[in-house]
């Protein structure tokens, strides 16, 4: 067993602390606040390669590993967790599932340029009535013969607006349930796409969620991902690394909101020492550390198994699961250590905290993720 990041690996973690503790950190209260997209910040971070970095290469992305990028989406999130999903989005499910599963004329039109970073991608499963149950998918994408006629809702969708490229979950022969859905690319600007309102949310307020509506959109049956009825199988293959990015997030969460935590405790004084002095504080940052550990070992052996070619979905699920429901935790107990401070904007970690809920919902709740474990229990898979 080794321990020991690579050059490469460290260097990548540096890139991303600096640009989060140089640059994000700036007006990272401002966006929050008055939820604003991080335009700028994206077409820097495109710059600096993190848009696309677990593509290969020959498609124009950055040909990291999965631990490199664990790396990264924990330093970006430290300190803005919506630059981190809407990087996670990107990478593990959009870049990931077009050069997965698509063919080389698709990696050739989509990919490509959602890999240098010069547009993004949103990955488009939940509906209003379809979250947790994913099998229920409501859209309907009609076979007309050279097109699939696409009608339904979409809910919760990050990178809703923004995004140029679609990867559209939607049902084509319900009488074949999940084995008649389809996985299709579809271009955001297409006629009949409407894009709702942005959703005012409780955290992560700067990424860009929405609704988006479709009515009679017309999608070129060349734009469909394998076989016909690959659809569902897509989805969940793709949503395996999409929570390895997910649970990375919410490990940089954790820590970003730890790390204040100890400075804070350093810093002030009761009773006429620094609160860390206090064993109170002290135990509570002792669980915080070794809970952010323990959740930085599931993540990257979550990676590590991806990036070897072993099954990671087990691995995924547990760090996700894990790692989400001790995000709430640290951040709570942070928002605690800094007393009355914790609670207003200026000291970041109320902030922290809002976002970690989110961490717990999306990608699969944290339920969702012990229903994946627990069958693989039964079958005899943990
Ligand atoms: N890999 C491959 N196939 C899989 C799979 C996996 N990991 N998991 C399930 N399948 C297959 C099963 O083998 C089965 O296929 P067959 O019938 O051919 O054997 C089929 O999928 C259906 O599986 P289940 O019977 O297990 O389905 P289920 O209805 O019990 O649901 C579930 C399984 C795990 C609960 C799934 O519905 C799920 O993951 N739900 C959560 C959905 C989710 O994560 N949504 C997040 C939205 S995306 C998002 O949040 C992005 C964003 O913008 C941030």
């Amino acid at each position: 067993m080794n321990f020991q990041l690579t050059e490469e690996q460290i260097m990548i973690q540096q890139a991303a602390r600096d640009y989060a503790q140089r640059e994000l950190i700036q007006d990272v209260i401002e966006r929050d606040e008055k939820a604003i997209y991080p335009t700028e910040h994206i077409r820097n971070l495109a710059e600096l390669g993190f848009l696309g970095m677990l593509v290969d290469p020959r498609y124009d992305g950055g040909g990291m590993d999965t631990v490199s990028y664990v790396l990264a989406m924990e330093e970006l999130s430290k300190v803005d967790s919506s630059v981190g999903v809407i990087i996670s989005v990107n990478n593990s499910l959009v870049c990931f599932g077009l050069e997965k599963y698509g063919t080389e004329e698709q990696k050739e039109k989509f990919l490509k340029p959602l890999a240098r970073g010069e547009v993004t991608g949103a990955f488009l499963l939940s509906e209003p009535g379809a979250g947790s149950d994913a099998t229920s998918q409501q859209t309907k994408a009609i076979d007309m013969g050279d097109h699939y006629l696409v009608n339904g809702v979409k809910n919760w969708i990050t990178n809703g607006h923004t995004a140029s490229v679609y990867l559209l979950i939607a049902q084509t022969d319900p009488a074949k349930g999940h084995h008649g859905i389809n996985a299709l690319i579809v271009d955001r600007h297409a006629d009949g796409i409407t894009v709702g309102p942005h959703e005012n949310k409780m955290g992560m307020r700067s990424s860009d969620t929405h609704s988006v509506q479709f009515t009679d959109v017309k999608v070129p049956k060349e734009n469909r991902i394998g076989e016909d009825g690959f659809g569902f199988k897509f989805a969940m293959k793709t949503l395996e690394g999409g929570r390895i990015g997910i649970a990375s997030q919410a490990l940089g969460i954790a820590s970003g909101a730890y790390e204040l935590a100890c400075k804070y405790a350093m810093e002030r004084k009761t009773f006429g020492k620094p609160i860390i002095r206090h064993q109170a504080i002290a135990f509570k940052l002792a669980d915080m550390a070794t809970e952010i550990e323990a959740a930085r070992f599931l993540c990257m052996k979550a990676a590590w198994l991806k990036d070897q070619g072993q099954p990671y979905g087990i691995a995924s699920a547990m760090a996700k699961q894990y790692a989400a429901d001790m995000a709430m935790r640290v951040t709570t107990e942070a928002v605690q250590i800094h007393g009355g401070y914790g609670y207003v904007k200026e000291y970041h970690v109320e902030r922290l905290m809002r976002d970690a809920k989110l961490t717990q919902i999306y990608e699969g709740t944290s339920e969702i993720q012990k229903i994946v474990v627990s069958r693989a229990i039964e079958s005899g898979d943990v």
